[in-house]
């Protein structure tokens, strides 16, 4: 099983620069997929940093050509990198994409992400890796290994939703960044984070309807002992749209304005929406209780609802009778 996996990462890291390859040196990758990049404001250096490549428009070419190589295809199709179809057919899974590989903490290839170019609809925009011995979705996060060190340096982790987003981060100066690649953070990546840091700011996209989503996945966090700050886009702007609209500079300055606590930024954000509706201003104010509840330490909560109650207009021993009542129902 070892030598197994062995091959798994020695083709994956062949795929790799295979659509490094297409990027760099072949007409079609050049003009349509290093010119994307380019055109979407992304430098060389990062796409050299971030190992991007392109996928050509063929059923059957990374196929071929690492079969030429001696690869085998059931190999290939343990990595996930070609599918056979009913019938038997096999073919490549990735065809007229740019590729975003998914690297491990040491910088192997592990897994790819894709996206589209054009507007076919019927497509999804972006196509990702399926499980494979090598990967486990729930366990990686994209840009950890081009993070670690700064990460570490700056004592802060800044978390994303996506690819494109870690990338523009980094070239803007900003490199302790990573993504989840668009779904709710797992506890394994939760203690992969705590490897390095224990502060996350968690950077929203500017819609409303994409921070209510992605609030739930804070009491995670909290639950996971880090500290956590948040920091809301304006709507309509993920990180990648807004540092290539504001400049390096000045994104940097926004995100350091801006962000606050986390309970803070909650509150806040529920203040907002609770009208003067008795019964839904009394449902919202259980859920700011019950995400601080989830912090372990008892002096932090206290700070935590002494603040809630100046910022609420409620009395803190509300605040701490239902503080009580929810911390007896968890032991
Ligand atoms: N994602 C995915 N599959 C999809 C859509 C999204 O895996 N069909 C993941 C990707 O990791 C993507 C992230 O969710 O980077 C965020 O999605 P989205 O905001 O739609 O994409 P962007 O990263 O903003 O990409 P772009 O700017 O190129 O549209
Ligand atoms: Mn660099
Ligand atoms: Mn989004
Ligand atoms: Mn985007
Ligand atoms: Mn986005």
């Amino acid at each position: 099983a070892q030598n197994r996996k062995e091959s798994l990462f020695i083709l994956m890291n062949f795929a790799k620069d295979h659509f490094q390859h297409l990027l760099w040196e072949e007409e079609e990758g050049k003009s349509i997929g290093l010119t994307y990049f380019r055109e979407r404001g992304f430098t060389d250096e990062s796409i050299k940093d971030f190992e991007l490549g392109y996928s050509v428009e063929a059923w059957d070419h990374l196929l071929k050509t690492a079969e030429a190589k001696g690869y085998k295809r059931d190999l290939l199709e343990e990595a996930g990198l070609v599918v056979t179809k009913e019938g038997g057919k096999v073919y490549d899974r990735f065809r007229a994409r740019v590729m975003f590989p998914i690297h491990n903490i040491s910088g192997k290839v592990v897994a790819f992400g894709a996206r589209m170019l054009g507007k076919d609809k019927k497509q999804p925009k972006y196509l990702n890796s399926p499980e494979t011995e090598l990967y486990n979705k729930s366990r990686v996060l994209y840009g950890l290994f081009q993070a670690k060190q700064e990460i570490r340096k700056e004592d802060r982790v800044y978390l994303v939703e996506g690819y494109t987003d870690v990338i523009s981060m980094h070239q803007t100066g900003i490199k302790n960044v990573v993504s989840s690649s668009g779904t709710a953070l797992t506890a394994d990546q939760i203690k992969l984070i705590k490897r390095y840091t224990d502060n996350v700011t968690v950077i929203f996209d500017g819609d409303a309807a994409g921070i209510r989503a992605s609030i739930r996945g804070i009491d995670m966090l909290l639950e996971g002992g880090l500290n956590v700050r948040a920091v809301a886009l304006p709507d309509g702007e993920d990180p990648d749209s807004y540092a290539r609209s504001l400049g390096a500079t000045a994104f940097s300055h926004y995100i350091d304005e801006e962000s606050q606590d986390i309970i803070r930024f909650k509150t806040k954000l529920f203040l907002k929406e609770a009208s003067d509706d008795p019964v839904k201003r009394a449902a919202l104010i259980k859920d700011i209780v019950r995400t601080i509840t989830k912090i372990d330490d008892p002096v932090k909560r206290t700070v935590y609802l002494k603040e809630c109650s100046d910022l609420l207009g409620i009395s803190e021993q509300a605040l701490v009778a239902e503080q009580n009542k929810l911390l007896i129902q968890k032991s």
